[in-house]
């Protein structure tokens, strides 16, 4: 079986309108005639467009128009055909035959210009020429494991201008908790039902390190849904340094209060009171700023911030990413363009002790 296959197989279903709406089977659609596929479609679309959609339309009809768009998983086309007809320049790409064949009959019958990409399995893009505006992908390629969807999204990115936008629905990791952190193969048929074979979550930094070594600027990233969708739109710099220089930090950490087992911490109750920290100087020293720190740390109990201090030791607020106990192991990432000198782990609960371990601390030069 061939590595898409039952990706391709799940996938001949799509949204049919809003969330609430369903699935239709593009194999279904295709089967009716030319005046009841059309009305069908229509009515997705317009479900779509008044449902939690329908935000979409107005914030970026405008930005899109006269603009050449790939869009990576258009499922029945119900976000690209509305846009191509108000003069965007659309290229809708799919793993499925059949759902770009659905959105190629309701182009040819509405008379709407359009490019098609069947996504084979090399993921490659290369079919496409280069100088696309924006990339947007709406739900679809964090229904395949990681490192697939990193392939496909670095082969896409090869078309996208500098300046271009990398725009993305994903379902959040507050979710995938919510809903019982179970792993990537069974999450999937909970969030989308029957036969779904993967769905993972995403974050903004996710999405970054998903992306790297190319380089953003964050334009929009906020929760849709009750925060069981994230949607992030993100401006391309460039690719950035690939042969970044890094050190994996062995410690020593310095103990401030609590109880302390090796990498293992139970920090004393208070919002603000500091538990450990790293003198980072010895590390930093050895790269070229700006840096990126990325920290693996498990939180068992409470609440901590992790955060850092400018060279005269002044806690850097701005810095600090506060974490609430969970069931998994998180990876975070701090930036700061000066020399960082320590880096800093708090309780950050006025009422509660907090436990953690800390997994690995990675120093690098910031891409
Ligand atoms: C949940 S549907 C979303 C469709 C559409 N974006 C929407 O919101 O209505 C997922 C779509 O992504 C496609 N898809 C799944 N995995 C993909 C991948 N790795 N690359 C490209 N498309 C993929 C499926 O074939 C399907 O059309």
């Amino acid at each position: 079986m061939s590595a898409l296959e039952k990706y391709r197989d799940k996938w001949r279903e799509v949204p049919g309108g809003d969330d609430t709406d369903g699935r239709v089977f593009s194999t279904g659609l295709l089967g009716l005639p030319d005046e009841e596929f059309l009305a069908t479609w229509n009515g997705m679309a317009e479900r779509r467009a008044s449902g939690a959609m329908a935000w979409f339309g107005p914030l970026y009809r405008d930005f899109f128009a006269g603009k050449r768009i790939l869009e990576i998983g258009s499922g029945a086309g119900v976000d690209g055909i509305p846009m191509a007809a108000l003069g965007a320049h659309w290229t809708f790409a799919d793993i499925v035959p059949t759902n770009l064949e659905t959105i190629r009959r309701v182009a040819s019958l509405k008379g709407i210009e359009a490019t098609f990409h069947l996504i084979g399995e090399d993921l490659s893009f290369d079919a496409l020429t280069a100088g696309y505006d924006a990339i947007l992908v709406v739900g679809s390629i964090h229904h395949v494991p990681y490192d697939i969807a990193r392939r496909e999204a670095l082969n896409a990115l090869r078309l996208l201008k500098v300046g271009g936008r990398w725009i993305e629905l994903v379902y959040p990791r507050e979710r995938w908790i919510r809903e019982g952190s179970m792993s990537f193969d069974k999450w999937g048929e909970r969030t989308d039902g029957v036969r779904t074979p993967w769905v993972e979550w995403y974050g903004m930094e996710k999405i970054r390190q998903r992306l790297h070594p190319a380089t953003f600027k964050t334009v929009l990233d906020f929760d849709l849904r009750s925060r069981d969708q994230r949607w992030v739109d993100l401006e391309y710099l460039g690719m950035g340094r690939d042969t970044r220089k890094f050190v994996e930090i062995p410690g020593p950490v310095i103990f401030e209060a609590g109880e302390r087992d090796g990498l293992n911490f139970t920090g004393p109750k208070g919002a603000f009171h500091p538990i450990a920290r790293v003198d980072l100087i010895p590390f930093v020293d050895a790269l070229t700023g700006p840096y990126e720190i990325d920290v693996v740390v498990a939180v068992k109990h409470g609440v901590i911030g992790i955060g850092l201090t400018d060279e005269e030791n002044n806690h850097l607020p701005d810095s600090e990413l506060v974490l609430d106990s969970s069931p998994d192991t998180q990876t975070l990432t701090l930036r700061f363009a000066g020399r960082p000198k320590h880096l800093v782990f708090r309780n950050r609960h006025e009422d509660r002790q907090s436990n953690f371990t800390i997994q690995h601390i990675t120093l690098r030069e910031a891409a």
